[in-house]
């Protein structure tokens, strides 16, 4: 497995034999998903379907021409943005852009709470940038699954990633922002589109390559967005004539009928039973850096307990939900091989100062088991995709905090997908910059291109 280490205790890696995929299970793990993506499309089998590839009603990918000045929300992954894009000659592209906090109160509270706070930040920034008085044309990237009436209406299905404001479910959001920004009564835009992260992901990596076919988020959450023939999408009452549309596939909720069961373990079922949304983005829960460190912690946890960790001595710290982050996963896989500096700094902020080398060896390895088998679900994933679209090669853009900085992730995807794609078929992945700023520009501009608003 590549990631054998001396020290790594024999009854740990036994422990974490139930994490590790085969690629027999990854190919019917594959097998299902596809699945689950066709009964999405069809309009007979949608509505029953758990993965629901809904259109999003962009069907044009950049071609470089696209010029202006626009505005972009992105609210849905680990911070929210209000950003200025200049779209200009000879793919010039500038922007400016400022986070803003939004508080836990706000992210579980009532939905007009939410969009007022989005509102006012948006009116800051337009001052500040001195903007107030122009009416910009402004694309929304709006992070969880939607159903789109077209490319200005998106009605919420459900929230996720620890958002769950009361109110918002089944309503036009792209409305729902319009009236807290007329209510505020400050500043005046123009929403062109609101699109979904994977999608302004595709669009922000097509600008620079023409094979790109998916847009992929591994960050807080994670989903993907692919380039469908109109044919096959049947709900699709946009452009018929024309002959692709963008599907949101929103695999993140793949395995929410127990289609993931066969490999989900004890540890998912706790993470899953902890969660502020039971039962639901199954898939999600085991790739997406929003229970990455959560779900190693609870491995630790376990062998702790067990005394196979740290002599059964553990930490309150340690005990504690939530207390491991993520970016601890990425930190302590950094360390070079034989080291531990990162795992002991990590180890010493959890309290677990006492931590041995072979403590040390043994919770990098949980890391990675974690981390490998998430690389591993997304390749499959996205592999089933590039089997689909059975293109000769393709580019996959993809984003989001995991990518980008765990130091393996890029690496564990490019072999799995290799491995698990038609043979044949070239492929390549490519960090996505700023999907959710220059990609919602970049969707704004294609629709003025084409017909203005579809709603
Ligand atoms: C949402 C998707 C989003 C993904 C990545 C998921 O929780 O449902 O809409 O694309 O997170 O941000």
């Amino acid at each position: 497995m590549g990631m054998r280490s001396n020290y790594v205790n024999n009854m740990i890696r036994e422990r974490c034999e139930e994490l590790q995929l085969s690629d027999e299970q990854l190919r019917e793990i594959m097998k299902r998903l596809l699945d689950n993506i066709e009964r999405g499309l069809a309009r007979d089998t949608h509505a029953a379907s758990i993965v629901k590839c809904f259109v999003t009603y962009v069907q044009d990918l950049p071609n470089g021409t696209e010029r202006g000045k626009f505005m972009a929300l992105d609210l849905g992954g680990t911070n929210f943005r209000v950003l200025l894009i200049e779209l200009g000659e000879n793919m010039h592209f500038d922007m400016k852009s400022k986070i803003f906090a939004i508080p836990q109160h706000i992210m579980v509270g009532p939905g007009k709470q939410l969009f007022d706070h989005i509102a006012d930040c948006l009116g800051a920034f337009m001052k500040e940038h001195h903007i107030e008085h122009e009416c910009l044309p402004l694309g929304f990237t709006f992070s969880f699954p939607c159903v789109q009436k077209g490319l200005t209406k998106g009605l919420l299905v459900r929230w996720t990633k620890g958002f769950d404001c009361e109110g918002v479910i089944g309503q036009d959001v792209v409305e729902l922002l319009e009236q807290a920004i007329s209510h505020r009564n400050e500043v005046t835009i123009d929403v062109t589109a609101i699109l979904n992260d994977t999608t302004g992901t595709l669009m922000s990596c097509a600008w620079k390559k023409h094979d790109c076919r998916i847009g992929l988020i591994v960050g807080t959450g994670s989903n993907a967005c692919y380039v469908e023939k109109v044919e096959n999408a049947q709900l699709f009452d946009g452009d018929r004539s024309k002959p692709y549309v963008l599907i949101n596939t929103e695999w993140g909720a793949f395995g929410d009928d127990g289609a993931l069961d066969f490999v989900r373990t004890e540890f998912d079922r706790d993470i899953d039973n902890n969660s502020i949304n039971p039962g639901k983005q199954l898939h999600e829960k085991m790739i997406s850096g929003m229970y990455m460190g959560e779900l190693v912690r609870l491995v630790l946890v376990k062998m702790t307990n067990d005394k196979l960790l740290f002599n059964g001595q553990g930490s309150d710290l340690l005990f504690k939900r939530g207390n491991f982050f993520t970016k601890y996963v990425s930190e302590i896989e950094s360390d070079k091989k034989g080291t531990y500096a990162s795992c002991r700094q990590v180890l010493e902020e959890l309290g677990l100062g006492h931590a041995t080398d072979q403590d040390c060896a043994n919770v990098r390895y949980v890391c990675q088991v974690v981390s490998t088998r998430a690389a591993h679900l997304a390749s499959a994933a996205v592999a089933t995709l590039i089997n689909k679209i059975q293109e000769e090669s393709v580019t996959v853009g993809i984003d989001g905090s995991v990518y980008r900085y765990h130091p393996h992730f890029h690496n564990l995807m490019m072999d799995k997908i290799a491995t698990l794609v038609t043979p044949g078929l070239k492929f390549d992945i490519m960090l996505s910059e700023d999907g959710s700023g220059r990609g919602a520009a970049l969707v704004a501009a294609v629709a003025a291109r084409g017909h203005a608003k579809t709603a």
